[in-house]
């Protein structure tokens, strides 16, 4: 490639004259100040970095492979039970599942690490169902805190089908490898809640009525080999994906899976086939609605992958979800314990804002009664306990800043039933 270019210059590094007959002969070249790098040099740089990437890798994967070993002796099924039951009230054969399913996979893990591979042990990944409010993801984001695994929850709701406006399935990944401090290693072994799961149920599933949706189904699809174990490319956050962008490669074999959503009427699904099963749980020859909402617990416990399937999920989904956990729904008095039991309990945490303000808050037992009941009739679970609280006490948080005084402030059932003013007293 001779040309009417062609000039000789020293390497600022090796010090050797290059014959310069092209850019590639010296990459880096400023002609003002005569510095530059011949491409021998660059690529002895190149490698010299490459193999000290190589390095930091193998370190962090060492450094994962240790803080698993420590942990396993801390995430006893029985301790995250215990840990969970400080947040969650009931649920406790789904604390159960989860902490089972959590061990196993520190164990897989530990074995990859060992073994080099872990075909042997089959990935745990988890579904989970139960109705509006009854506490799937406040437990999932429970378990998070007290693992010391990378933890992200991406709303399936939002992935689309490669090529369709929205998220590709692969931003769950994307959101995990954040939540690990952009470590490859820690997101490797990292847990991905897919919550809202039901909502890329096929619409040609049993429980609905449209029958073409090619749109869910793809999501299902492009899910599969994530769920099984692949290798997922994606690009920054930030950046637009073309094809020149740089990417990263995340392995989703050791991430564990857990999707979940509540799976609205599929409790009429499993009534029906029960009812056609001998040994079934006292429904006649009719299936009525309040007969299976009664029997609701009862029967979510009974779900089955033929369940899910008439419901929309597509069966190699299914086949990749080996682990069912089910919550049930919550009664008065659950709702009367959540209030008030658990660590961050809806009572507990005004009690401690108005204390700030000199203030005693006292809830009649009445009023606790009454509030679990508003709850029942709004049909959201637990969700709405705070909410019905946070209405009673608006006027009052209002109010009571306007002096210092200590006072002692009760809310009463008038309160929550009528909209009565809280009785104040001074202390
Ligand atoms: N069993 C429970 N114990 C304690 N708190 C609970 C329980 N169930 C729900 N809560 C509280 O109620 C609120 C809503 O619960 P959560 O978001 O977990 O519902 P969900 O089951 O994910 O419902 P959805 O299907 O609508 O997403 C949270 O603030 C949570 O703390
Ligand atoms: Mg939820």
């Amino acid at each position: 490639m001779a040309n009417n270019n062609e000039f000789t210059q020293q390497c600022s590094f090796c010090k050797r004259k290059i014959k310069v007959k092209s850019q590639y002969d010296l990459p880096i070249y400023d002609p003002a100040t005569g510095f530059a790098i011949c491409s021998s040099c660059i690529k002895d740089i190149y490698h010299f970095i490459e193999a000290n990437d190589i390095k930091k890798d193998a370190i962090k994967e060492q450094e994962t492979a240790a803080r698993i070993e420590d942990d396993l002796t801390r995430i006893k099924p029985h301790l995250i039970k215990e840990y969970l039951d400080q947040y969650i009230i009931n649920q406790d054969h789904a604390k159960k599942v989860l902490a089972v399913a959590v061990y196993n996979h520190y164990k897989r893990m530990k074995y990859g690490f060992e073994k080099g591979d872990n075909e042997d042990i089959e990935k745990s990944n988890v579904i989970i169902l139960g109705p509006s409010g009854c506490g799937k993801t406040a437990l999932l984001s429970h378990l998070a805190k007290m693992l010391n695994l990378p933890f992200a929850v991406t709303d399936a709701s939002s992935l689309t089908e490669a090529g369709f406006v929205g998220s590709d399935v692969e931003v769950a990944v994307r959101n995990l490898y954040y939540a690990a401090d952009k470590d490859i290693s820690r997101t490797e072994h990292g847990i991905i809640y897919l919550d809202e799961f039901d909502k890329i149920a096929r619409k040609s599933g049993e429980n609905n009525t449209i029958t073409a949706d090619p749109g869910h189904e793809g999501v299902q699809q492009a899910l599969l080999k994530m769920l099984e174990g692949n290798v997922v490319e994606f690009t920054a956050r930030g950046q637009r994906k073309h094809p020149e962008a740089p990417t990263i490669k995340v392995d989703t074999t050791n991430i564990l899976f857990i999707v979940g959503g509540a799976f609205v009427g599929i409790e009429k699904l499993i009534a029906k086939r029960v009812k056609n099963n001998t040994s079934n749980i006292g429904f006649g020859a009719e299936v009525a609605d309040k007969k299976i909402d009664e029997h609701y617990n009862e029967l979510i416990h009974q779900v089955t992958p033929e369940d899910l399937m008439k419901y929309g999920i597509i069966p190699e989904i299914i086949g990749r979800l080996p682990i069912i956990c089910t919550l049930e729904t919550l009664d008065e008095a659950a709702l009367l314990r959540i209030l008030t039991e658990p660590k961050n309990a809806p009572v507990k945490q005004y009690e401690k804002l108005m204390s700030i303000d000199n203030v005693e808050l006292k809830f009649d037992e009445d009023a606790l009664k009454a509030v679990a009941q508003k709850a029942i009739k709004r049909k959201t679970g637990a969700r709405s306990l705070k909410g019905i609280i946070e209405e009673t006490m608006l006027d009052i948080m209002f109010d009571i800043p306007r002096s210092d005084e200590p006072r002692i402030v009760t809310i009463t059932k008038d309160c929550i039933e009528n909209g009565a003013a809280p009785v104040i007293t001074n202390k």
